[in-house]
């Protein structure tokens, strides 16, 4: 089938909707070009139809009923960009059974319903596309479906949250505490009014569930993810990590071992030597280690208006090729099994710790037997600062198991000496764990 324009329908006109328009007509040509096809945006579902928008936007498009974009049997390809998730998930599920393609964006959409969907995809012939779900304009879900599919990979390891990376490179840089910096990126647009889930680390969990689903051809759910966020990181800590040869950052880390998954997200320090540790502001990066390829890294722009809609467009094209070529079905994934996780206190890391003490003779003694007896081994033990009668003590631990460390500091917790349990933070190094 000659088609010489396929239709194209889109739920939402935001920040990343507003940015496909403008992908799409500013690269018309280039875009018609590489496809032999040209796209038509035909229907655009918003909110508020009367809303202000840019005035380049053709209000004739505009309609306030999703069903209207994925029940035309005009439209093609619907692409999804309103965000939330049952709306979504209801109007996804809708455009698969009416037959068309589904490109969208939205990471809680497919972490959460994405096999469900996929397997909807599946039986109506068609398929999800979802690029610009992680990593906004940084090519990572191509790559790991396609690119890197000979590979076993053995960890993914990742800077998936720019709000909270923009936060930690202020606090670095600039020596901001965390509120100043968290002002800031509010004030700029990095974060949003309500940023508690890019705080908390549940956005980077998010998208490292569909980032590990694809990585180890498992089904990967938020419950198997141990997320913490950075609302607890100090300046303090971050300044003691750069003098330790760390930088501190949120990192999303997915390693497949004998004993199962390693699944989690939370702020660590990471060596500076390490490429990670170079990845700045609202930046993102993903480091993945294969067993054929060895090391890769992805380095972008994990969000915004252009970045995000050059993904979705890139999808909206790959969805217009297999309509013209008639591929029917052609790369949902085949499997996802589903790989045993390794429970939380059985997980391994080596820990950073901060505490303050008496300053008295002992204490380090003392320090050294709780962790002896709970099998935790130490790297290395620094006496801070101290004033008249507080000592402030940083401790770095070898590998050990979280079920250990925590019996440790529950004894340590315990003890007349110890004053305050400042910070415990995770240490990565460079061959992953
Ligand atoms: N922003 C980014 O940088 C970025 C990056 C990667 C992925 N994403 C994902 O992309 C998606 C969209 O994000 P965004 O930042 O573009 O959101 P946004 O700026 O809030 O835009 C949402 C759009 O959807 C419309 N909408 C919302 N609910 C609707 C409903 N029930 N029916 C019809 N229209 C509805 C809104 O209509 P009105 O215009 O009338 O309000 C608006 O046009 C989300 O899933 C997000 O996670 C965003």
């Amino acid at each position: 089938m000659d088609r010489e324009v396929i239709k194209v329908g889109m739920l939402g006109l935001g920040t990343v909707g507003s940015g496909v328009l403008k992908v799409l007509e500013q690269n018309r040509g280039d875009i018609a070009g590489k496809l032999g096809t040209s796209l038509e945006m035909v229907r655009i579902a918003v909110r508020d139809v009367e809303k202000k928008r840019d005035p380049s936007v053709d209000r004739a498009l505009l309609t306030d009923n999703p069903d209207h974009v994925t029940d035309d049997p005009d439209i093609d390809i619907v692409v999804e960009v309103m965000g939330g998730v049952e709306a979504a998930r209801r109007s996804v599920a809708r455009a698969l059974v009416n037959g068309k393609y589904v490109v969208t964006a939205n990471k809680d959409l497919m972490a959460q319903h994405g096999v469900e969907l996929l397997r909807v995809a599946g039986m109506n012939g068609k398929n999800i596309l979802y690029e610009a779900s992680v990593g906004g304009g940084i090519p990572l879900i191509r790559p790991l479906k396609r690119c890197l599919a000979a590979n076993r990979i053995l960890s993914l390891m990742g800077i998936i949250n720019g709000t909270t990376n923009y936060i930690l490179t202020k606090m670095s840089r600039d020596g901001r505490e965390f509120g100043e910096a968290l002002a800031e990126a509010q004030e700029l647009g990095f974060a949003e009014a309500d940023p508690s889930s890019d705080l908390e680390g549940r956005d980077a969990a998010y998208k490292l569930c569909i980032l590990a689903s694809l990585a180890f051809s498992s089904r990967v759910d938020m419950a198997d993810i141990h997320t913490e966020g950075i609302s607890e990181v100090k300046l303090r800590d971050i300044r003691y990590a750069a003098e330790l040869g760390y930088a501190v950052k949120l990192l999303a880390l997915a390693e497949e071992t004998e004993k199962g998954l390693k699944l989690r997200v939370n702020p660590a320090l990471i060596p500076l030597s390490h490429p990670l540790a170079a990845v700045s502001n609202e930046f993102n990066g993903i480091f993945i280690t294969g067993d054929a390829v060895g090391e890769v890294m992805f380095y972008g722009r994990g969000a915004g208006s252009l970045p995000t809609a050059s993904a979705v467009c890139a999808d909206i094209m790959e969805a217009a090729r297999n309509i013209k070529h008639e591929v029917e079905n052609g790369i949902v994934e085949a499997t996802f099994g589903q790989k045993p996780v390794i429970p939380f206190l059985e997980q391994e890391s080596r820990f950073y710790l901060r505490l303050k003490a008496k300053d008295q003779p002992g204490v380090f003694a003392q320090l050294a037997t709780a962790f002896g007896n709970a099998r935790v081994s130490l790297d290395m033990i620094i006496q801070k600062r101290s004033d008249a009668e507080t000592a402030e003590i940083v401790l770095v631990t070898h590998n050990v198991a979280e079920g250990d460390f925590a019996k440790a500091m529950a004894e340590i917790r315990a003890m007349p000496t110890i004053k305050t349990i400042n910070s415990i933070l995770r240490v990565v190094e460079n061959q992953g764990g």
